[in-house]
């Protein structure tokens, strides 16, 4: 009996992934629910297909849950849906284990991909859209998903079991044993899918959006969506949750509702920003707020998808804005928010230098600020005070005003 085992999906596809219970930051997103690396073995009449392998450390577990349906030395096929080291990391390892003659596959951008990171002579075939391949006695097509979310990017689909396999699209990080996402709270599935959309695709809404409007003529007709993170869709509802959450996230629809994400030193700022937020409240518009000092900017990011305001607040230290405001704005820029109301504020003991350099990144955002970002020396007075709900007023009519326009 293998040591780990596999999960059916249909009686000749299975789950053998890995549940990775420790991972809590993924380049920068704090994953507090620790994720899975999701690989498929398909057991085709002349052999076995793989479709991703998984983060480098856990072959071992993967060929053991492999090894539970059939000998790796049977698997002939390797299809790689993705480049990037989590779901690649253990394939120069793994295929030699598999049969001698086993074929790697990716998309053209994969093969490149997959050299750059391995710099071996292995051959690896490449599928561009459209084309299909007839192994291991079972029938198999692609479709290239470039920059969903890395050039290499590509969907592998089993018509005789309707599955999909999406690499990281429709995934999310969430450790869990179930491997269904019926088995699930549907609100923990919502919150991660939307938290890794937000940290992971939001760059990329537009392949996202052009993707769903073609899907209909792609000729795929799935009812599992197997990703590479995360709980497998499987079911009518499953499905029409996790395709219209996607189509809200990628068509930028967002809430009336401005974020405040803002570090503080002595207090100054943070009196700030909540004067500030009773101003937005006061016109009946939704306020967020969140100390930088405590809140991780993953976090904010996964509300920022949906939120249509961003004031960023900071004091000046060593001419500079604090550490974890620069952080998180470079988090922000590199995700390209491009929220409809901006502002900027802070304190300052001599030199008002950090209200300059956030009025500057969220230019660089291409969100200018609506107004002159509030600056106050040492301790705000009352009189500073009363300014910054008035800042708070004047971003919350103008998005009342944006969101009527857009009616
Ligand atoms: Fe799950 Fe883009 O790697």
């Amino acid at each position: 009996m293998s040591l780990y085992e596999a999960v059916s999906i249909t009686p000749n596809v299975y789950w053998v992934g890995v549940v990775d219970w420790e991972l809590r930051d993924f380049h920068g997103y704090e994953t507090r629910r620790g994720s899975t690396y999701n690989a498929y073995l398909i057991v085709g009449s002349q052999g076995g297909i793989l479709i991703d392998g998984v983060k480098h450390g856990f072959e071992e577990q993967c060929l053991s849950r492999i090894r539970s349906i059939i000998d790796p030395a049977k698997i002939k096929v390797v299809i790689s849906n993705h480049s990037e080291m989590d779901h690649s990391g253990t394939l120069p390892d793994m295929m030699q284990h598999f049969a001698p003659d086993a074929v790697l596959y990716a998309s053209p951008m994969g093969v490149k991909a997959l050299a750059a990171h391995f710099h071996w002579d292995r051959e690896v075939k490449p599928l561009k859209t459209g084309d299909t391949l007839d192994v291991c006695g079972e029938h198999l097509t692609f479709v290239e998903t470039r920059m969903l979310h890395w050039p290499d990017s590509m969907f592998t689909y089993y018509q005789k079991d309707k599955i999909l396999f999406t690499n990281d699209a429709f995934g999310m990080h969430l450790a869990g044993e179930e491997r269904f996402a019926k088995q699930y709270d549907r609100s923990v599935l919502f919150e991660e899918a939307r938290k890794y959309y937000a940290n992971i695709l939001t760059p990329y809404s537009m392949q996202v959006g052009k993707l769903l409007k073609s899907y209909p003529s792609l000729g795929i007709d799935a009812t599992t969506i197997a990703p590479d993170h995360g709980p497998i869709w499987q079911g009518e509802q499953e499905l029409t949750d996790i395709f219209s959450w996607y189509e809200r996230w990628s068509s930028n629809r967002v809430n009336s509702q401005i974020i405040i994400a803002y570090g503080t030193m002595w207090g100054s700022t943070r009196r700030m920003a909540n004067a500030i937020s009773e101003g937005i409240r006061h016109c009946g518009v939704r306020c967020l707020v969140f100390p930088l000092g405590c809140t991780h900017r993953s976090d904010i990011a996964a509300l920022l998808l949906e939120s249509s305001g961003l004031v960023l607040g900071s004091p000046t230290l060593n001419l500079e804005v604090l550490p974890e405001v620069a952080a998180a704005i470079t988090y922000f820029k590199g995700l390209k928010f491009k929220p409809l109301v901006t502002g900027a504020f802070g304190s300052y003991g001599w030199a008002p230098k950090s209200i300059m350099s956030l009025e500057k990144s969220l230019d660089e955002m291409k969100c200018p600020a609506l107004a002159p970002g509030i600056k106050v020396q040492y301790v705000p007075t009352e009189d500073d005070l009363e300014q910054c709900k008035m800042l708070g007023i004047s971003l919350a009519k103008k998005l009342i005003e944006l969101k009527e326009n857009e009616q």
